[in-house]
C-alpha cells in the first residue's frame, strides 16, 4: 500500500475530520488513514465521502449540459484535479506512540497530510498468539493488511461474544476460523450447538480436519461417523428447569410437572409421556404436556411401548452422554453437537441440558482448587434469539440468560450468533463485551448493535451496511479501538494454516 500523501486535513471536529483527497489516492469508505510521524501518529477511519468543487453549482450544471448535448468538447476545465475533488470525512480512532494506544482527545494538526495505513503502522496490534483467538486480519476498507488480530481467549470467552450479521455474511465461517485457532491448545472447552451440521465437516472441510482434531475435537451426532459419539440422551436426565425458556408452559402445567418430579423422581418425564395419572393433576394438563414432549423430544407412548421419531432422546440408553460431554469440555476440547435432525425445541433442550450441567459443574467447583484448573467454557449458539429474545426470558431466566448475566464469575460464557440483535434485551447485550459485527443492511439491527458496542460506533452505520462477506468490525473491551478485520474463508484459511504449520516445522527441524 502506498505510503505517499493521500490527502490533507482541511477542517472539521473531533467526530468528523475533513480531508481533501489527493486526486489519485482512491480513498474508500472504511479506509484507515494515518497522520503524524512513524513514532507518533493518529489513525483515522473514513466514514463518508462527498464531492467538493471550486466551481459554483450553476456553472457545473451548465458545463454538464454542454457536454451532454454534444457541445462541450472544450469544457475541460472541469477535469482539473485542482478544482474538483473529493472531501473525505474521517474520525480519529487511535493515537499511537510506540506501543501505547490511546483514544484521541486532541485534533491532529490543522493542514497536516494523511496517508494510507501500512502494515508497519499497525505492528502494535500483533501480539503473541498463545492463549488467544484468531479473528482475522486488519482491514482498511476492503484492503486486507498483513496484521493478524488475536484476542485473549479466556477474557473474550468468559465475557461473552456476539456475532451479528444478516444471513450469508459469514458468521458461521468466522466462528469456524476462530475455533480452528484454539483447537489443540487444551485451554478452552467450547460447546457448539450446530443446527446445520456445518462445523465438524461431515461431508466437506471442517474442524475435523485440524491436525489435533483426534485429541481435541469431539462430535456427537445421531448418525456419528466411525470413531465419534452417538448423540443419545436419556430422558431421565431431563430436569424441570431445563425446559425454562425453551418450551412454553402455563402455570398449571408447571405445577403438574413439579408434582410428577416430586413423586416420581427421575422417571417424571417417562410417566407423563406414558400418561400415568397423578392425583391433583388435571388430565388435560397431562395430555397437553404429552403433546409438547412429543414435539420437543420426539418420544411418545403407543401400543404399550415407547416410540421415538428421532434417535436422540431415549428411554433406555444414553444415561452417561451428558457427563461425557461435560468431561470433554472440562478437558479443553471443542465439542460439536449435531442437532440438525432435531426440532427447534429438541435442539434447544439438548443445549439447555448440557449448558445447565456445565454451569452447575463450574458453580459447584467455584472457590475450590479444582476450579482454578478448569478451562473456561464457551457455548456457541446459532440463532441465539431463540433463547435470548426478550420474550424468552421474561417469565424467568433460562440457562442462557443466567450464563449471560453471571457466567463470567464461573468461567462460562456464551458465543451468540444472530441475525437479529434488536430482539435481545439491552441487559444481555451490554454483558456481551466482544461484538463482532459483519454486514447488515437493516438499519434497526445496525442501531441495536451500535448502541450496545464497547466503542463509539456512531459513525459506522454506513460502513456496517457496506461490509462484504467476511468483513467485520470487532468492538471489544479487549481491543483499544473498534478494529476492522477480514476473516478469511475457512477452506482457504485451513489450507494456508496447514502450510504455515509445515513451514514452522521445517524451521524447527
Ligand atoms: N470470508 C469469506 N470470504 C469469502 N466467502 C465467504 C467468507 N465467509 C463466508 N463466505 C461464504 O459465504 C457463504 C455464507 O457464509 P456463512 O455460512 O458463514 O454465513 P452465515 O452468516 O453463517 O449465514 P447464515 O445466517 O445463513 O447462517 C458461505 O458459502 C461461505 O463460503
Ligand atoms: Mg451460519
Amino acid at each position: 500500500m502506498a505510503s505517499e500523501v493521500a490527502g490533507q486535513i482541511i477542517g472539521g471536529t473531533m467526530g468528523e475530520v475533513l480531508i481533501r483527497e489527493k486526486s489519485d489516492s482512491n480513498i474508500e469508505l472504511g479506509d484507515l488513514l494515518v497522520t503524524g510521524t512513524k513514532e507518533s501518529f493518529t489513525i483515522l477511519q473514513v466514514f463518508d465521502i462527498r464531492y467538493g468543487s471550486q466551481i459554483p453549482e450553476l456553472t457545473r450544471e451548465l458545463a454538464a449540459g454542454l457536454i451532454l448535448e454534444g457541445r462541450g468538447e472544450r469544457v475541460n476545465f472541469l477535469d482539473e484535479a485542482l478544482r474538483n475533488y473529493r472531501v473525505v470525512m474521517a474520525r480519529p480512532i487511535a493515537n499511537v506512540t510506540g506501543n501505547t494506544v490511546r483514544t484521541p482527545k486532541r485534533l491532529p494538526p490543522f493542514f497536516s497530510t494523511v496517508r494510507h495505513v501500512t502494515n508497519e503502522d499497525l505492528r502494535f496490534l500483533e501480539t503473541d498468539p498463545r492463549g488467544k483467538v484468531f479473528i482475522g486480519n486488519v482491514r482498511s476498507g476492503s484492503k486486507v493488511l498483513d496484521i493478524k488480530v488475536h484476542i485473549p481467549g479466556e477474557e473474550m470467552f468468559t465475557h461473552h461474544v456476539l456475532v451479528a450479521a444478516t444471513t450469508g455474511r459469514g458468521k458461521s465461517n468466522l466462528v469456524k476460523v476462530m475455533l480452528w485457532s484454539i483447537i489443540g491448545t487444551g485451554k478452552f472447552g467450547v460447546l457448539v450447538l450446530d443446527p446445520h451440521d456445518e462445523y465438524y465437516g461431515r461431508s466437506g472441510p471442517g474442524l475435523k480436519d485440524h491436525p489435533e482434531a483426534k485429541r481435541f475435537v469431539r462430535y456427537y451426532s445421531p448418525k456419528p461417523p466411525p470413531g465419534q459419539n452417538s448423540l443419545v440422551i436419556n430422558i431421565s436426565s431431563i430436569e424441570p428447569e431445563h425446559l425454562e425458556g425453551i418450551i412454553d408452559l402455563t402455570d398449571p402445567q408447571r405445577e403438574a410437572i413439579a408434582i410428577y418430579r416430586r413423586k416420581l423422581g427421575n422417571h417424571w418425564v417417562e410417566n407423563i409421556i406414558k400418561g400415568v395419572v397423578e392425583e391433583k393433576v388435571p388430565e388435560r394438563s397431562i395430555s397437553v404436556l404429552q403433546r409438547k414432549f412429543r414435539v420437543a423430544l420426539g418420544v411418545y407412548y403407543e401400543d404399550n411401548q415407547f416410540k421415538t421419531n428421532n434417535d436422540t432422546f431415549s428411554v433406555s440408553s444414553g444415561a452417561s452422554t451428558l457427563d461425557q460431554i461435560v468431561s470433554d469440555l472440562v478437558s479443553g476440547k471443542v465439542v460439536i453437537v449435531d442437532t440438525s435432525r432435531l426440532t427447534d425445541e429438541g435442539e434447544l433442550l439438548v443445549g439447555s441440558m448440557i449448558a445447565n450441567k456445565v454451569f452447575s459443574r463450574y458453580r459447584d467447583a467455584k472457590g475450590s482448587d479444582d476450579f482454578r484448573h478448569l478451562p473456561p467454557v464457551s457455548i456457541v449458539i446459532e440463532e441465539a434469539p431463540r433463547v435470548l429474545a426478550e420474550d424468552k426470558i421474561v417469565e424467568g431466566d433460562n440457562i442462557y440468560s443466567t450464563i449471560a448475566r453471571e457466567g463470567r464469575k464461573f468461567k462460562v460464557g456464551l458465543l451468540a450468533i444472530t441475525q437479529l440483535t434488536s430482539v435481545i434485551p439491552r441487559t444481555v447485550l451490554t454483558n456481551m463485551n466482544t461484538k463482532i459485527i459483519l454486514g447488515n443492511e437493516m438499519a434497526l439491527e445496525r442501531s441495536a448493535i451500535i448502541q450496545s458496542a464497547a466503542q463509539d460506533l456512531s459513525t459506522e452505520e454506513r460502513n456496517i451496511a457496506s461490509l462484504d462477506k467476511g468483513e467485520a468490525i470487532v468492538s471489544s473491551i479487549f481491543t483499544r479501538f473498534a478494529v476492522p478485520v477480514y476473516t478469511p474463508e475457512f477452506e482457504k484459511f485451513i489450507s494456508s494454516a496447514r502450510n504455515v504449520k509445515k513451514d514452522a516445522e521445517l524451521v524447527v527441524e
